[in-house]
């Protein structure tokens, strides 16, 4: 379970074994929980450039000097950091749309789960940051002094360097905002949860931690294998083979979410799953709901060819025999 769907999975039971056991109960959990986040977890150590340089030829071709070939890098690095963030991976969704500090989960007893600030202003914390660094946090869900995140890095898990580096370029390019975010701190309930096995780190969800990542992204093209690697960020709720079901560790008040293969959208073209993505609307016009919802705006954001590489790849699914 992940801990962005840790919301309130087991609050019943939690909250029941909080009762019967009593103090004794808390204090055990409280311990194990502060044991487990004390926890150094080794990570390989990546590097990579940012921005990615140029291909030699176009350099060559238009004669550009060195210091040219870099300030144009950076300036495209910039742009696809940008679409990225924006239409992909949602880091503003728990950082705040100007990235200088949002909530993921802001609820007493589970705790206050505050994404920090990741721009160059007073209270960002990445300005020290290597790339490693950057890795480890974003890819592996470990700080990096070693400790693990409460950030669902599992999501990103598919991210290639060249990805990677790009956001890296566009975030340190944000407008910085001055803005000191307090640490996140888990409550009582949380954790129990973390003590009962209930919520998953994601550095304990991910691993090993020394597989290397592929340095380039699929070619952007209408293509099984390009959407695949957007659908990454879809398997959180719908599932590793996006077969749909209850969302692990969500919110009691989620629906399931949907089976995406052929036979879950049975008799859809793409135009009905261009839609459902963008307007939240079925084809048969009922409406899709929460937490779906979350995901319209940045699909908002995406381009033609990310959508249609989606749905190539959604239709080269096995269909599932769920239901
Ligand atoms: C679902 C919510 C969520 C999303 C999406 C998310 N983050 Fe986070 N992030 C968090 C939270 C919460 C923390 C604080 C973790 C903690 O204190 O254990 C965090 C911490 C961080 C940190 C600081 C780690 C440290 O302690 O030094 C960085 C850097 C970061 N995130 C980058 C990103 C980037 C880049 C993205 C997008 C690719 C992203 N995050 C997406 C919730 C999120
Ligand atoms: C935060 C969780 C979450 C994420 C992330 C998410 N979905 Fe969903 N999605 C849902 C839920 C829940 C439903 C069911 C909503 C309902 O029944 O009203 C749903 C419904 C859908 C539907 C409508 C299908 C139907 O038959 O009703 C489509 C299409 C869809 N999702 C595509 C995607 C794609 C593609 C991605 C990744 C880019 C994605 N979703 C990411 C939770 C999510």
């Amino acid at each position: 379970m992940s801990v962005r769907r840790m919301a309130v999975r087991s609050v019943v039971v939690a909250v029941a074994a909080l009762l019967l056991a009593g103090g004794g109960f808390v204090l055990w959990a409280s311990i194990s929980t502060e044991r487990s986040m004390a926890r150094a977890i080794d990570t390989h150590e990546v590097d990579f450039p940012v921005p990615f340089p140029l291909d030699p030829e176009e350099v060559s071709q238009e004669g550009l000097t060195e210091e040219e070939a870099r300030a144009v890098a950076l300036e495209r690095a910039q742009a696809r950091g940008r679409h990225l963030v924006e239409a992909r991976y949602a880091c503003a969704e728990c950082h705040g749309s100007d990235y200088g500090g949002g909530v993921m989960v802001d609820a007493f007893p589970i705790g206050r789960l505050l994404g920090p600030n990741l721009t160059r202003g007073e209270g960002g914390i990445t300005g020290g940051y290597t790339v490693a660094d950057w890795d480890r946090i974003v890819r592996h869900g470990v700080r990096p002094d070693g400790r693990p995140a409460i950030m669902p890095s599992e999501d990103f898990l598919l991210m290639s360097d060249q990805e990677l580096s790009d956001i890296i370029a566009y975030l340190e390019s944000v407008p910085p905002v001055d803005n000191e975010v307090p640490p996140s701190r888990l409550g009582p309930l949380g954790r129990v949860l973390v003590a009962r096995g209930e919520i998953v780190f994601s550095a304990d969800l991910i691993g090993p931690h020394d597989t290397p990542h592929p340095v380039l992204p699929p070619p952007a093209e209408v293509s099984v294998e390009f959407g695949r690697h957007l659908a990454g960020v879809c398997t959180g709720c719908h599932g590793m083979q996006l077969t749909g079901g209850r969302i692990a560790g969500g919110d009691p008040s989620w629906v399931p979410a949907a089976d995406l293969t052929p036979s879950g959208l049975d008799g859809w073209d793409y135009a009905d799953f261009r839609l459902a993505m963008l307007e939240n609307r079925r084809p048969d016009g009922s409406e899709i709901r929460e937490p779906m919802t979350f995901v319209s705006p940045f699909a908002q954001n995406m381009t033609e060819v990310e959508m249609q590489a989606l749905w190539v790849y959604l239709q080269s699914l096995p269909s599932s025999s769920m239901e």
